[in-house]
């Protein structure tokens, strides 16, 4: 089960993965998820259904996350829909920040939840997190975004222990993209190259590739990019008090900037 299927790194996730296994592909948009559906099923002779949901509600999650937990062979879950907002926490409406609390948090663990009480009994299966290289700073403008992602590396980490810690061949990963060319900064209505140049874009294709390569070997974190490799790796061994001094003056630059 692929959520986010509709477009980006989750239809990239579902044309990659379609030759190898029956798949269901869940968004809010049908119109999406049934061209990428026809598509798939005529070059592959797979079985591809489409469920709609809208994963920030909770009533629409349990239902799936009921399907999942009745499936006999479930082998893979990528928790990957997911959204950005833009401007300062409290200018950004509650709305959206809530929703985004449900749909990167309580969606991931709903839906986690069902998939490894069903895979790991079985003893075979896997979980993809799709989280971000935002889930190792605090973006000014993306607090929640930020919060919610590194939540996930955190969450997927947890998980990652108990399984290994109980010798389980059931596998956890957390997927953490820099940049990535997809709907995502159409949605948000932003300039690509004045949010991060040119060099630091990623096809989703590459992403892709990267995760199931990762997934092959049973590695937890898949950084795509040796940029972002070494950036996340450089952040992570500063000292919280420099990191947070550093990102503060980022968030004043930034100010400043707009007011010019
Ligand atoms: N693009 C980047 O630069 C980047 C970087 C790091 C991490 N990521 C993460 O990668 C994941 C995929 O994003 P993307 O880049 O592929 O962007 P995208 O093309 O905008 O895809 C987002 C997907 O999530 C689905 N979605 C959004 N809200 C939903 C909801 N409430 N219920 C169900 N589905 C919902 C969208 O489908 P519908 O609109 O049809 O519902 C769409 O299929 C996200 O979790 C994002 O945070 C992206």
């Amino acid at each position: 089960m692929i959520t986010g299927a509709s477009s980006g790194i989750g239809a990239t996730f579902a044309r990659k993965l379609a030759n190898d296994y029956d798949l269901l592909l869940v968004a809010r948009r049908k119109d999406k998820l049934d061209q990428i559906a026809a598509e798939l099923r005529a070059a592959y002779n797979t079985n591809i259904e489409v469920c709609v949901a809208d994963l920030s509600n909770p009533a629409e999650v349990a239902e799936l996350a009921e399907r999942i937990s009745g499936e006999t062979d479930l082998g893979l879950l990528v928790n990957n829909a997911g959204f950005g907002t833009k401007g300062r926490f409290w200018e950004a409406t509650l709305a959206s920040q809530e929703q985004m609390h449900q749909l990167h948090i309580m969606a991931t663990v709903c839906l986690t939840h069902a998939a490894l009480a069903n895979m790991v009994p079985r003893n075979q299966g896997a979980i993809i997190n799709v989280a971000s290289v935002a889930g190792f700073v605090r973006g000014p403008g993306s607090v929640s975004y930020c919060a919610t992602k590194s939540w996930m590396n955190i969450f997927s980490e947890g998980l990652y222990v108990e399984l290994a810690g109980m010798g389980s061949r059931v596998t956890v990963q957390t997927l953490c993209p820099g940049f990535t060319y997809s709907e995502f900064h159409d949605v948000l209505a932003v300039d690509r190259e004045r949010v991060a140049g040119k060099s630091l874009w990623m096809t989703a294709d590459f992403v892709v590739d990267a995760s199931l390569k990762g997934l092959r070997t049973g590695q937890l974190y898949v950084i795509p990019g040796w940029r972002y490799r070494l950036l996340t790796s450089l952040i992570s061994k500063l000292p919280s008090s420099l990191r947070l001094a550093v990102e503060a003056a980022r968030s004043r630059d930034r100010v400043m900037q707009k007011e010019q």
